[in-house]
């Protein structure tokens, strides 16, 4: 077994994703770069290693089953445990997606990558989290999630527009990030979720403010919990975020 500690990082070929991997892998750990595209993984494992980090690519669409199952035989195969899993991939589905005319298909989509990938990709590499001696979860989610801050007074500027699947989505991923930490109470798993602030990436067309090493900041700190640090809690760069 890796003496080096073992991360997975979903959605990690570009983005907050990318700057995710390259934090952690500064940290002089072993980074699987899960990726569903073969050539954007690749290439962002070289640029990864090109950097001095131990990057290996890891086939991984959060929306498969089989994907998530031979993600995690690989990294056995590979690492014989998993330390740490940041589940970062999302989509947002595309806007405008106000409730009152959203195609009910677009919903599905966004719960399935969103959320369901997330339960998926966690269930499939729990049993090697479970041989970690120190297992974190990382959830990426988003401050437009908090139905505190959206039903307050802010408007988009901190909530960001109306949409009926990206903001629910990553309300339910709180949700079911809270449910896990319940279930996960006795053990030594920590999983937390967090928000990355407003980034310039591909997912809002780069008209977000902060950049993606900026985003993943958050990602790496919820990483590298101690022993003793929370869990089933929602952070942002300036603290706990209200559900
Ligand atoms: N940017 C922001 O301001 C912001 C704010 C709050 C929260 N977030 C969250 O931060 C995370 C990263 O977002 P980002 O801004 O870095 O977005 P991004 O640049 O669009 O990156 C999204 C990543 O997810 C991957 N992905 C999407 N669907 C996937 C699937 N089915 N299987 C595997 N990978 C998949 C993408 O892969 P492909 O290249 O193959 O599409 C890409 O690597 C997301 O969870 C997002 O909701 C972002």
């Amino acid at each position: 077994m890796s003496e080096r500690t073992i991360a997975l990082v979903t959605g990690a070929n570009k983005g907050i994703g990318y700057e995710i991997a390259a934090g952690l892998g500064a940290l002089g750990w072993s980074v699987g770069v899960g990726a569903r595209d073969d050539q954007r993984r690749e290439a962002a494992v070289e640029k990864l290693r090109a950097a001095g980090v131990d990057a290996f690519g890891v086939p991984l669409d959060v929306t498969d089953d089989a994907s998530a199952t031979a993600a995690a035989r690989l990294i056995e195969e590979q690492a014989g445990r998993l330390d740490v899993l940041v589940n970062n991939a999302a989509i947002t589905g595309g806007m405008p997606q106000e409730p009152t005319r959203v195609d009910p298909a677009v919903i599905r989509t966004v719960v399935e990558t969103n959320v369901i990938g997330v339960i998926r990709v966690t269930n499939a590499m729990l049993p090697l989290l479970r041989r970690s001696a120190s297992p974190r979860i990382v959830n990426m989610s988003s401050s437009v999630g908090s139905l505190t801050r959206q039903s307050g007074p802010g408007g988009e500027r901190t909530t960001g527009p109306v949409s009926a699947a990206y903001a629910p989505s990553k309300t339910f991923l709180n949700a079911v990030t809270l449910q896990y930490a319940r279930e996960l109470s006795g053990t030594d798993i920590l999983i937390n979720a967090c928000c990355p602030g407003f980034v310039a990436t591909d997912l809002n067309g780069f008209r977000g403010v902060r950049t993606p090493e900026q985003g993943a900041a958050i990602a790496v700190g919820l990483a590298t919990l101690p022993d003793d640090g929370p869990t089933g809690k929602f952070f942002e760069d300036a603290g706990e975020v209200p559900w």
